[in-house]
């Protein structure tokens, strides 16, 4: 275990502009504070929803497997471990089973209890009985509902003191497995949508994507398309209805709903992309791009990262070509976009939603 915490750093790695914002919490400290007084060195340990890689960065020598959901999560892990020249090796998505049997696992509570079960199931899964659990979050984000999953999977759940505002529980006892296939339906326009638990809008089909689909403006010339942050995939399984000989990608940053989307869009002219930015995309490759962007990271609100991949769409959008958002209107990205495209149309537009049209300089 590095015993100076103070000599690494950890950066966010993310398109934030906003400084105040942190690549660590109280909550990453508490953990690793208990962490370190449980004698943790003969066991496997497993950290979960390590968000840019304090926990792995700090934890580095006891080899830890990192198991992530997001694309940009794996990459500032491995950023900052390679920034304090640290090896990482060691990663796992959250539904493939590991090697070895984890004896200490550490989890950041993330915002989605969904996701919070579904990572207790994984450990429940690949766990030594003797597996202990800390959890770890902030008061302010503190739910009922949190220590009664844990309930569900572990005999003692004793909650520490609150310590900078953040505090630790710690599950012991492992309970037998109940489980769980991990994966909701959802019914839209005479189909069922299927979902890993902690994918965007567990309940229903989010109200924005649903005014989206109503008027996405889309035709026959359309045959490169991009579905942006694509979720479960129902934007571009609904437009594949529509112009079933085009040609559809769809890119997330999350496993999970890049998996959900497998499952509902399925053919020779479908490409599934798990990523968070379009490096692996070339100039002037789309005739379209539709997206409902992500502007909510875990409990931070930050349009720069949508901002950020507005830009990256101009470039990647053939001359001509177009790319369609739907917003809340309070978000005004207006402003931001009329400095990337020249032309924007408001396509549609009701008390909650916008519908954008942004179009490419033609050849
Ligand atoms: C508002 S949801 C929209 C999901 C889906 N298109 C729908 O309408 O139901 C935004 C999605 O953006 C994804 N996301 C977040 N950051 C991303 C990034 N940098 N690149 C690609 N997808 C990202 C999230 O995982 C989430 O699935």
């Amino acid at each position: 275990m590095n015993s100076d915490h103070s000599t690494l750093t950890i950066e966010r790695y993310d398109a934030s502009e906003d400084k105040s914002l942190k690549a660590f919490s109280a909550a990453d400290e508490l953990i690793l504070q208990h962490c370190t007084e449980l004698n943790s060195k003969n066991k496997f340990l497993g950290i979960y929803h390590d968000r840019f890689g304090y926990l792995s960065c700090h934890l580095n020598q006891l080899n830890p497997t990192s198991v992530f959901t997001n694309k940009s999560q794996l990459s500032a892990i491995e950023l900052n471990c390679k920034a304090n020249h640290l090896n990482f090796s060691n990663s796992s998505d959250p539904i493939s089973s590991l090697e070895n049997k984890i004896g200490l696992a550490l989890l950041k509570v993330p915002k989605s209890l969904a996701l919070f079960e579904l990572y207790l199931q994984h450990i429940s899964q690949n766990s030594t009985t003797e597996v202990h659990v800390i959890v770890g979050y902030m008061t302010r984000h503190f739910s009922p509902k949190m220590i009664e999953i844990a309930e569900k999977y572990f005999e003692k759940v004793e909650q520490s003191r609150a310590v900078k505002k953040a505090r630790t529980a710690i599950l012991k006892g492992k309970k037998a497995l109940v489980e769980a296939n991990l994966i909701d339906s959802l019914e839209y326009n005479n189909q069922t949508y299927q979902q890993y638990w902690g994918v965007f809008s567990a309940k229903h089909i989010d109200y924005a994507t649903q005014f989206f689909l109503t008027h996405i403006k889309a035709g026959h010339a359309d045959k490169h398309i991009l579905d942006l942050a694509s979720g479960n995939g129902i934007i571009a399984n609904e437009l594949l209805k529509k112009l079933p000989n085009s040609i559809v990608h769809l890119m997330d940053d999350s496993f999970l709903a890049v998996e959900s989307a497998k499952l509902n869009v399925k053919g020779e002219n479908v490409h599934h992309h798990f990523e968070n930015n379009f490096s692996t995309f070339n100039d002037n490759t789309f005739d379209l791009i539709v997206t409902n962007p992500p502007f909510h990271f875990e409990y931070e609100i930050n349009i720069q990262i949508p901002i950020q991949l507005f830009r990256e769409c101009y470039r990647c959008l053939k001359p001509g070509g177009n790319l369609q958002i739907v917003a809340n209107n309070h978000l005004n990205y207006s402003s931001q976009l009329k400095e990337i495209f020249p032309t924007i149309e408001i396509i549609a537009q009701n008390d909650n939603f916008v519908v954008l049209k942004c179009e490419k300089k033609p050849a």
